[in-house]
């Protein structure tokens, strides 16, 4: 059965909308298999977002991950990686299509780093990968 990491970042713990996320990913019929509330380390983001290291926002990225709790879940289901970034909707939350979480819940806050609630894996090998960082037990 597929697996993906999915992150809900600081902006949306902060804005109180860890239920509300996991309860969509749970509508969808995806099975919470790991949920953790945790504070990220510059060693966790180093390697979780070494595909992004040099580039302009990278910075203000890492920054911005440190700066509150983001909570960490591990999701089961057929095609859950596909279908996980399909209910996340587009990376730039102006954009992304209403009925998605960034949607219908995220926008532009005018800050340096695109803040746009979640991540999640985008292939089995970087779910393998972010699994292996944010929960090395599994
Ligand atoms: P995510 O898909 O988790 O991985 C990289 C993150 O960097 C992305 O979400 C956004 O939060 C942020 N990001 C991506 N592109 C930009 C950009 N052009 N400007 C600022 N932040 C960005």
């Amino acid at each position: 059965m597929e697996r993906t990491l999915i992150l809900v970042k600081p902006d949306g713990v902060h804005r109180g909308l860890s239920g509300e996320i996991l309860r969509r990913i749970e509508a969808k019929g995806y099975r919470l298999v790991a949920v953790e509330l945790r504070q990220a380390t510059p060693e966790i983001l180093g390697k979780h977002y070494e595909e992004h290291a040099g580039k302009p926002f990278y910075e203000a990225l890492v920054e911005f991950m440190l700066s509150g709790p983001t909570l960490a879940v591990v999701a089961e289901g057929q095609r859950v990686i596909e279908g996980f970034r399909s209910l996340a909707g587009a990376t730039d939350p102006t954009s992304a299509a209403p009925g998605t979480i960034r949607g219908d819940l995220g926008r532009d806050w005018g800050l340096k780093v695109m803040q746009n609630l979640v991540h999640g894996s985008d292939s089995p090998e970087s779910a393998a990968r972010e699994i292996g960082i944010w929960f090395p037990e599994l």
